[in-house]
């Protein structure tokens, strides 16, 4: 009996856990989800590609890694394989509340754990009524979001279901609000309505935390977050180019990610998120935004020179090089002084202004091989697969 990664592409995180589990001596099979005709009939199950049966290989698999990377891929990949039997992680269910922002914020704030105030409307921008006539409902969605949110301290508009950061949208006035909220058509990534936010003034920076379980052992949080940061943007996702630095972590915010954890993963036995937070930092900066800049912008250059490596062509033949000469560009990163100096505001940020941390996503399937693993210092392939390895 095995474990299954199952994946759509194997990219660096999937051939992360590949090495990993070489390592830890631990045998995987793979699952190349996108490419099986999975066939069910009388009592019959058959599994296959084009050039090679997979019935057995998944009768012969206990647990599933399930990485897949688009949301819907990756629940459908949960429920099939849960039926046929076999433990999941993370479980269909987890992946079900992850999904969808307001399910994440709704089971934060049912568990009393603080999120963004979060104004969802289940009505579309405008619908088409029977008679070909456009209904547009921008003006009311617009008065019912400035009821509980205010418009001068800024609204967040988001997809329900996105990622990266896309279609994440800031209003500062009426005229952006409605544009904004005109912006938003139902899609595969925002299903129904819309969802608001109260902008929190997070500063230059948001964070991203690791927390997991094994069955039978007590939930744990990695102590060092990942901070994603930058000014070009509110947004401070690692996809539109900001930077990354090592983030230490108070005890009360490692009490609440615990928290968080199990709030989103109920009466699972094994299961890992990579929580986003922000610190309601407002007015409360260390250095002024001009001696910030600057030296962000020093971090931001070195921090470039990594990008080079990450997409070099032979990642994929030798991978096991390329993650050597990867470690080593971020030794070398972490070491610089415009590193050391943004890290230390950040820390410092954080620490006196613990109180103010709010909840504001979680992720099941999180990237992790380069940043996570490099800056903040946790393999998460290891509490994967040691997590898979305890539901056997
Ligand atoms: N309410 C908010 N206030 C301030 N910034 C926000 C807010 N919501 C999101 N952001 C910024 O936008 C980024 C992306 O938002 P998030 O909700 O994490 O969606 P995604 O799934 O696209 O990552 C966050 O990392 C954060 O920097
Ligand atoms: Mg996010």
């Amino acid at each position: 009996m095995s474990i299954a990664l199952l994946y759509e592409r194997s990219e660096t995180d999937e051939m992360g856990i590949k090495l990993t589990a070489q390592k830890l001596g631990v045998d995987l099979t793979f699952i190349p989800f996108r490419k099986i005709a999975f066939s069910i009939f009388n009592n019959n199950f058959l599994a296959k590609t084009k050039g090679k049966v997979f019935t057995q290989i998944i009768e012969d698999t206990k647990v599933v890694l399930n990485r897949a990377q688009s949301k819907n891929r990756r629940l459908q990949a949960g429920y099939l394989f849960e039926l046929l039997g076999k433990k999941t992680v993370n479980s269909s269910s987890i992946e079900f509340i992850c999904y969808s922002k307001l399910r994440t914020l709704l089971h934060l704030w049912k568990e009393g754990i603080p999120i963004p105030k979060t104004v969802f409307i289940p009505c579309d921008s405008s619908n088409i009524l029977k008679n070909g006539k456009i209904l547009h409902n921008e003006i009311d969605i617009a008065d019912l979001f400035q009821d509980t949110l205010l418009l001068d301290e800024g609204i967040v508009i988001k997809p329900d279901s996105g990622t990266h950061g896309k279609g994440i949208l800031l209003s500062n006035n009426r005229e952006e609000l409605l544009f904004n909220i005109r912006e938003t058509k139902p899609s595969i990534i925002n299903p129904i309505g819309i969802v608001a936010q109260e902008y929190i003034k997070k500063w230059f920076f948001d964070l991203r935390i690791i927390v997991y379980k094994e069955k039978g052992k007590p939930p744990i949080c990695h102590p060092v977050a990942l901070a994603r940061a930058g000014l070009k943007d509110f947004r401070t996702n690692t996809y539109l180019g900001n930077a990354v630095f090592a983030a230490k972590l108070p005890s009360n915010i490692i009490d609440l990610s615990i928290k968080s954890g199990k709030a989103l993963s109920k009466d699972q036995e094994a299961w890992l998120f990579a929580l986003d937070g922000m610190i309601n930092i407002q007015e409360n900066k260390l250095v002024d935004d001009y001696q910030l800049k600057l030296e962000l912008e020093k971090a931001l250059t070195v921090f470039e020179s990594l990008r080079k490596i990450k997409t070099e062509k032979y990642k994929q033949s030798d991978f096991s090089l390329w993650n050597d000469k990867l470690e080593k560009s971020f030794q070398d990163y972490m070491v610089t002084k415009p590193y050391q100096k943004v890290k230390n505001i950040i820390d410092e940020s954080i620490e006196k202004n613990k109180d103010a941390i709010v909840f504001h996503e979680s992720n099941s399937c999180p990237e992790f091989w380069e940043h996570t693993r490099l800056i903040a210092g946790i393999n998460v392939a290891i509490p994967l697969i040691k997590g898979a390895k305890s539901l056997i």
